[in-house]
């Protein structure tokens, strides 16, 4: 028993020292010292011996115990020191590399015009709404009085989802008089600038999808002089406060009476010249009343409540003001281009 207590702690202690982790380790100690352990079952040998070996034995037992214990102890206490200094030298930080780059962006210049709008109509009181590109026909047609059969319905004009013609990319932002009409407390004074979507050929004043926004006043006794007074004073505040303004009667189905309002042409000063396509007048929105059957469609009643509505082109209005000189350039995304505002 002696010898057999003499091998184990020689080759334990062995062991212990080459180790490579403390996973191995560990399981060298259940191999040693565990309860199914070389050494466990040389003590289970021990109730063999006579009562006068018994206690020598028991004692040497012991010690070999012990020695093996402190050599887990101390293997241990490599490994671990051995892995710290592993980990430092993995995660050391080399203060001499060069830091990356942090490439800021900006706003894209047709939100920079936006936001420019925004703020003005804020300064007047207007709350912001924004509103679904998928629509129904029913808010973009229907409740704003374009009935079955109206041009602007036809399937070359607008991008339907079904067959039945009720699911939609919105062609106009005015759906959204309606549903702020329908949710909203009187009185209402919002805009609502988005995407819109109509069948269009791609050229240097076209596009497919393009931006509005959309404006709505909704109040007892509201007249189409605070529409124009408001109008006025909007455009004095975008195109400067020397710009002359022109309404001219036209028609929309949601609004009466209707009318379109144009600047007069600030590069020419109205003779006319190629920025205005010899006009003498550049077209910046469409507006009316608010009519008395779309009041009445949102559930508000004509008799007691008026309104003006408006919509205007976002990508014009950003063309004319950073002077772009073609619509495409706005949606290419060439960085040459961005970088430049
Ligand atoms: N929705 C109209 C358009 O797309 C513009 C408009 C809005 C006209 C509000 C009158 C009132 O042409």
């Amino acid at each position: 028993m002696k010898e057999q207590l003499a091998k184990i702690r020689s080759e334990a202690l062995a062991a212990f020292g080459q180790a490579q982790s403390a996973a191995e380790l560990d399981s060298l100690r259940v191999q040693y010292l565990g309860k199914k352990g070389e050494l466990t079952a040389v003590l289970k040998m021990m109730g063999k011996l006579s009562a006068e070996e018994r206690p020598a034995m028991g004692q040497l037992a012991n010690e070999v115990r012990s020695a093996l214990e402190a050599a887990i102890e101390a293997a241990s206490g490599k490994l671990e020191a051995q892995a710290l200094e592993q980990r430092l030298k993995d995660e050391a930080v080399d203060v001499t590399i060069p830091g990356r780059e942090v490439k800021l962006g900006h706003k894209h210049p047709m939100y920079l015009a936006l936001d420019e709008i925004k703020d003005i109509f804020i300064g007047m009181g207007f709350t912001v709404l924004d509103g679904p590109e998928v629509e129904l026909a029913e808010y973009n047609f229907d409740k704003l009085n374009a009935e079955e059969g109206h041009p602007s319905r036809d399937w070359s004009d607008t991008f339907y989802f079904d067959e039945d013609s009720r699911v939609m990319l919105r062609s106009q932002t005015s759906p959204m008089q309606v549903r702020a009409m329908e949710t909203m407390e009187l009185p209402i004074r919002i805009i609502a600038p988005g995407r819109v979507y109509r069948k269009d050929e791609v050229d240097a004043t076209h596009s497919p999808m393009f931006h509005q926004i959309e404006g709505l006043v909704v109040d007892k006794g509201v007249t189409m002089a605070d529409l124009k007074g408001t109008l006025n004073a909007v455009i004095k505040k975008i195109y400067g406060p020397a710009s002359v303004t022109r309404f001219r009667p036209h028609h929309f189905p949601f609004t009466e009476p209707s009318c379109e309002v144009d600047i007069q042409c600030h590069k020419c000063g109205g003779k006319g010249c190629p920025t205005c396509k010899g006009e003498g007048w550049i077209e910046v929105l469409g507006a009316g009343m608010v009519h008395p059957k779309v009041l009445r469609n949102c559930g508000i009643d004509p008799d007691e409540y008026s309104g003006f509505a408006f919509g205007m082109g976002l990508e014009r209005f950003a063309m004319g003001h950073f002077k772009i000189s073609d619509l495409r350039l706005i949606f290419e995304n060439d960085e040459r281009f961005l970088q430049q505002f």
